[in-house]
């Protein structure tokens, strides 16, 4: 057996792609010939992907598991596309639908207005190839150098041995690892392992790349660097990005959409800056909690229901934005609409696609008679979206 023969069998039998390539073996063979060049080509403009009514229902010896119901959804060529949702969800089944690592049960899944589920087997080999896939634990061959690893869907395409190295070459310099080609994966940090998944994946030119949970096994400064390497490649490339997480961070910051998964449903979905600031379902909600300046604990073991009977207190209030209509914490602004000294006590905001997030806790003396809310949250004597009490403080909240 020639070693690219062993290739092409290792991905046919899936130990490579997570099962990306589990298709007869034949239908690859016969497909090799004529690919180098589809594997070396790109599609301007491509890398739209719609769903109609997809449904999923693993069936197992345990029974019948609905993964996926009802999904309706239109994924714009070019955009980041988050989805979240929270563990079992259905958010791996709906992203594995995209290049038929799993199978709808009922419905379809359409990539640039092709349904997928009418493709025959090389039709399907050719889909893979314009669709790349990341992992959390990266799916490497650890016998085998980065070069090699990047090299093996050109391999498996019977692209000749000049035109891969021509092509590693660039995709070693886009991720930034051109002095690593040698190494083996043993040898890398995870977020390089990563970058190698990244070339290896975009190897073959696709339109579309998966990523499921491709930074959740990596520190905080790792992850900042490898989301800012797919933003690049978002926009450098037009490639469009589908991203599954479990952390929000990341949608905040490099998806344009977001789509929340409950129970194999859509629950929500949106512009990213609209999600995010008004959340509407209790699994948004809840998934969104960690993001929320919400209260430090010493305030919140504090925090009174009632205004005490006697003595002097202080009434804390939140102030939220949600990024609409331009709206951001003016002090000065604050200051002459609410009566009376403000301190700041907690809080915080975030920009998200240009749009300011956030809330901010101000205590005030008890005794200070509160304005109108409405007015306060609507039209231009807006100060926030939304003001409220959330308690009382005996004494005062002082820093120690
Ligand atoms: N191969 C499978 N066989 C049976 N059930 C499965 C299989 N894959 C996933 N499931 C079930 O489908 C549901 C959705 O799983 P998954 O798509 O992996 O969710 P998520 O990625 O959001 O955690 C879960 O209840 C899970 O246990
Ligand atoms: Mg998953």
């Amino acid at each position: 057996m020639t070693l690219t023969t062993a290739l092409r069998r290792s991905l046919v039998q899936g130990d490579v792609f997570d099962g990306g390539y589990a298709i007869g073996e034949d239908a690859v063979q016969e497909q090799v010939e004529g690919d180098a060049e589809q594997a070396l080509t790109a599609t301007a403009g491509a890398g739209s992907v719609s769903f109609r009514q997809v449904g999923k229902i693993y069936r197992s010896s345990a029974g019948e598991v609905p993964a996926l119901e009802d999904i309706n959804l239109d994924i714009p060529a070019g955009s980041v596309f988050g989805i979240i949702g929270r563990s079992g969800a259905g958010k791996s089944s709906l992203l594995r639908t995209i290049n038929r690592l799993e199978q709808p049960t009922s419905g379809q899944v359409l990539v640039d207005g092709v349904d997928i589920g009418q493709l025959n087997e090389s039709e399907l080999v050719r889909l893979r190839r314009r669709i790349g896939m990341i992992f959390q634990h990266f799916n490497l061959l650890s016998a085998k150098t980065v070069f090699d690893n990047v090299a093996l869907p050109l391999t498996v395409a019977g692209v000749p041995r000049q035109k891969i190295t021509q092509r590693v070459n660039e995709l070693l310099a886009l991720v930034g690892l051109q002095d690593k080609q040698d190494t083996y994966p043993g040898r890398l940090s995870g977020g390089q392992k990563q970058r190698v998944g990244i070339a290896r994946a975009l190897a073959t030119h696709p339109e579309i790349l998966l990523c499921d949970e491709a930074t959740s096994a990596l520190d905080p400064e790792t992850t900042h660097s490898i989301l800012a390497l797919l933003r690049d490649i978002n926009r450098r490339l037009g490639i469009t990005v589908i991203l599954i997480t479990h952390e929000m961070s990341v949608i905040r910051e490099i998806a344009d959409q977001v789509l929340v998964l409950e129970q194999g449903r859509i629950v929500e979905q949106g512009e990213v800056w609209k999600v995010f600031g008004a959340p509407q379902h209790a699994a948004t909600r809840a998934l969104l909690a960690p993001l929320q300046h919400g209260l430090p604990e010493d305030l919140q073991a504090r925090l009174l229901q009632r205004p005490p009977a006697s003595g002097r207190y202080e009434q804390i209030l939140a102030l939220g934005y949600s990024g609409e209509s331009g709206l951001e914490p003016d002090f000065q602004r604050i200051a002459q609409a609410l009566p009376g000294d403000q301190r700041l006590i907690h809080g915080g905001v975030d920009r998200i696609q240009g749009h300011a997030h956030g809330r901010l806790l101000l205590a005030l003396d008890g005794k200070t008679l509160l304005p109108d809310f409405n007015r306060l949250t609507r039209g231009p004597e807006a100060i926030a979206h939304h003001i409220e009490v959330i308690g009382y403080v005996a004494d005062a909240v002082h820093s120690r």
